[in-house]
């Protein structure tokens, strides 16, 4: 796929999710196959008062797209050409979050109401840089305001580079179904890159999102939690779920994943960080139920790694488990809810 001037080495793209696509999250994606990782979405305010520490990682992440929020054209085109010059590889505006504190700042999908708006920010980002400029953004924001198709061909004629699709309204939330024919109908109505996004883990519903809406590219969030191996492009072969993960790599990955974080947090923050992942990849795995109760029980990062290794100890010598690959999971999860 490519993003303008901006070769990727394969359509397999890694969601921003705020609070957890960090940098050693986005290293681990990238080292697994992922063609292109973007950061969690950053105020383009914030990024013009304090940015450098946050664009200090992307110098050396390629490629990475920065996610810009806001409402002001002059301030986003301004945090915009910030981020290139620090040398992000694209920039993504954010057109998709729901969150309140974020919609009634006039930001996230609240512009998607607006497409007058969203004109005058893309029109002044383009101006500003030479990179890959995208829009990441819902259908609409209802059900009787469903415009993805709208606000694309107007992202097409301001010079956008792609569009990515998460085809749920924002009255939705992340409740219910994606509805992957807004990905389509995007598709068929613009002429650049269009990204599908939602409701996909394994490698076979990477192949069904790509055979039934036509999108170039997919993008791949909720399904890529303590699961990395989703972009591994090995499994695609013969098609369908992909191996499933043995206990050994599946033990190797957290401990890699672990020494990554460790490199990249100071130590106060490792609890928190090392806890979450252990959850998501333990998820579905023989006595997970008792061993996460513990886990939200447990304070230290020692403390942690031992009971991970208590715990894939005492299931690698029960009977061998029948371990499966990831179940297709295309339901709700609860994500994000609160937020609404
Ligand atoms: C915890 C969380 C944080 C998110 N943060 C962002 C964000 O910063 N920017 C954004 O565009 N989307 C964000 N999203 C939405 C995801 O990028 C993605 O569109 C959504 O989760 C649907 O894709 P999935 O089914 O693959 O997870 C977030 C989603 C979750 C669950």
């Amino acid at each position: 796929m490519k993003l303008g001037t901006l070769r990727l080495n394969n359509n397999l793209v890694l969601a921003p999710m705020a609070g957890i696509t960090d940098y050693p999250f986005r290293q681990l994606a990238r080292e697994m196959g992922c063609g292109l990782t973007f950061t969690e979405m950053i105020s383009a305010e914030g990024l013009l008062r304090k940015g450098e520490a946050f664009l200090k990682m992307v110098e050396d992440e390629h490629p990475v797209s920065v996610q810009l929020f806001g409402s002001k054209p002059e301030v986003l085109a301004e945090a915009a050409a910030k981020a290139e010059a620090m040398g992000a590889d694209a920039i993504d505006l954010n057109m998709g979050c729901p969150a309140k504190k974020v919609v009634k700042t006039g930001a996230g999908v609240d512009l998607m109401r607006f497409p007058e708006k969203v004109e005058g920010i893309l029109i002044a980002m383009r101006k500003r840089v030479t990179c890959p400029l995208t829009v990441k953004i819902r259908s609409g924001w209802d059900e009787k305001q469903i415009n993805a198709v709208e606000i694309s061909k107007l992202a097409k004629d301001c010079g956008l580079d792609a569009i990515t699709v998460h085809p749920r309204t924002r009255a939705q939330g992340f409740r219910g179904r994606a509805d992957w024919s807004v990905i389509a109908a995007v598709k068929r109505a613009v002429r650049i890159p269009v990204i599908g996004n939602g409701d996909v883990n394994t490698p076979s519903l990477i192949k069904r999102m790509i055979e039934e809406t036509g999108c170039d590219g997919v993008m791949i969030g909720r399904g890529a939690l303590g699961n990395p191996w989703v972009f591994s492009l090995k499994p695609l072969g013969p098609l369908e779920k992909g191996p499933a993960i043995s206990l050994e790599e599946r033990k190797r990955m957290i401990g890699h994943h672990i020494s990554l974080i460790q490199n990249y947090y100071e130590e106060s923050s490792l609890t928190p960080q090392i806890r979450k992942h252990l959850y998501w990849y333990t998820k579905g795995l023989p006595g997970c139920a008792s061993f996460h109760s513990k886990l939200s029980c447990l304070k230290g990062k020692e403390k942690l790694l031992q009971a991970f290794h208590s715990y894939f100890d005492s299931i690698q010598r029960r009977e061998p488990c029948q371990l499966s690959a990831p179940e297709e999971d295309r339901s709700v999860t609860g994500w994000g809810e609160k937020a609404l």
